[in-house]
């Protein structure tokens, strides 16, 4: 990586403002899926080893304004059960109490503002609210890989007023996503799913260039199952999906990568765990029946893809994994990546959530913190978030 990080400056001794993404589902007041704090704690551990005074600040959700809800605290009593010392939770984030708070803040102590979407000033990259963040701190690091999309106040604009370095996750994410697009080992597969094209369309197009398999299961199958003429009953499908779909399979023709869309499916009465079953080929959905999982033909065969490969991508369940009755494809293929003698990537909430109910997720060597950020990354776009860092 050609931006300084966290290693290249002094810490010592100095306020920290860095920027992490600890936007974590919530359950009963609770961080319900700690892998985002996890993986922000070896940056943190090192500023605390450093003699930093660590001043950490994220997003968490899409508030309107102030959200009780959405406050930090849960996500604070985490990180401090995870560091085994206390974290300073403030209510805000800027103002004279956090000004008084922070000047009470030891070295290798961590401060944990308040959600900072809180006000419209952070989307809007406000520069004088920039500005008054800045004033909290020596130094700017941001380690907020899922949300170097954004820019934000918080992950862009603070950056013109301090010294700005990336943390060790974002060091290690772009790394890691690296490795997929620098001189993969090939047969490379792709695994898409989820609902939307739209979200996806970027990387299918420029993975057509250098993959060897597109395989497409979860709800955004319906977009290329209508694009070819198919009817797929109640599915659920983004309507300006299928001409985004038609144009990726058109694309394919003349590429070497092959896409793959489901041969099968598990359809349902309607969208829940109690509904009637059925496993039908793709042309036989009957009339107001919907897909909610890849069927066993499909499976068999996009394992087999896994198994030939030797780089493999996974972003997006293959169907409502969340519901027992159609499961099987997302567990099939999270256990077959896991399984699989290739390098192994996975991103996005949807998929990082399945592969830790399935218990896989050790198994894989990268799970990425970044969804859009993962993605947008691979499209080969800047990601702003790093490209307002320190060159080295
Ligand atoms: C994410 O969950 O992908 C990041 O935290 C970014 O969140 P956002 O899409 O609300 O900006």
């Amino acid at each position: 990586m050609n931006k300084k990080t966290v290693r290249d400056i002094d810490v010592d001794g100095k306020r920290v403002l860095v920027r992490v993404d600890f936007n974590v589902p919530l359950k009963d007041g609770r961080a319900a899926d700690d892998t985002r704090i996890r993986a922000a704690l070896p940056t943190i551990n090192f500023l605390r080893l450093h003699g930093a005074r660590i001043i950490l600040i994220s997003h968490l959700g899409r508030p309107k304004g102030v959200e009780k809800n959405l406050c930090m605290d849960p996500v604070g009593d985490r990180l401090s059960e995870l560091l085994g010392a206390p974290v300073m939770k403030l209510d805000e984030c800027t103002g004279p109490d956090v000004e008084s708070s922070l000047d009470r803040l030891a070295p290798g102590q961590v401060a944990l503002l308040e959600n900072c979407r809180f006000t419209p000033l952070e989307k809007e990259n406000d520069p004088e609210w920039a500005r008054q963040l800045s004033s909290l701190a020596d130094i700017y690091v941001n380690d907020a890989f899922g949300a170097a999309h954004r820019a934000h106040a918080t992950t862009t604009g603070v950056a013109a007023y301090l010294p700005a370095v990336a943390g060790l996750l974002v060091e290690s994410e772009l790394e890691q996503l690296s490795r997929l697009t620098r001189n993969p080992e090939h047969p490379f597969v792709t695994i898409l799913g989820g609902v939307k094209v739209s979200d996806k369309i970027g990387v299918i197009d420029r993975f057509l260039d250098f993959a060897d398999a597109i395989l497409i299961g979860g709800a955004m199958c319906f977009g290329f199952l209508k694009a070819r003429g198919i009817d797929v009953g109640a599915s659920r499908i983004e309507e300006e999906s299928v001409d985004v779909a038609a144009a990726a399979l058109e694309k394919a023709k003349a590429s070497r990568c092959k896409i793959l869309l489901p041969d099968d499916l598990v359809v349902a009465s309607h969208f829940g765990a109690d509904a009637r079953t059925q496993v039908v080929p793709v042309d036989k959905i009957p009339a107001g029946w919907m897909g909610l999982d890849i069927g066993p033909a499909t499976i068999a065969a996009f394992v087999s893809e896994v198994e030939a490969a030797r780089t493999i991508f996974w972003n997006g369940p293959m169907g409502a994994f969340e519901m027992e009755p159609f499961a099987e494809g997302t567990r099939a293929i999270a256990e077959a990546v896991a399984a699989a003698a290739a390098l192994t990537v996975t991103g996005g909430g949807d998929t990082v959530a399945a592969v830790n109910a399935f218990g896989v997720a050790g198994r894989i060597d990268h799970v990425s913190t970044g969804g859009g950020a993962a993605m947008e990354f691979l499209e080969g776009k800047e990601l702003p978030g790093i490209v307002v860092l320190a060159d080295k």
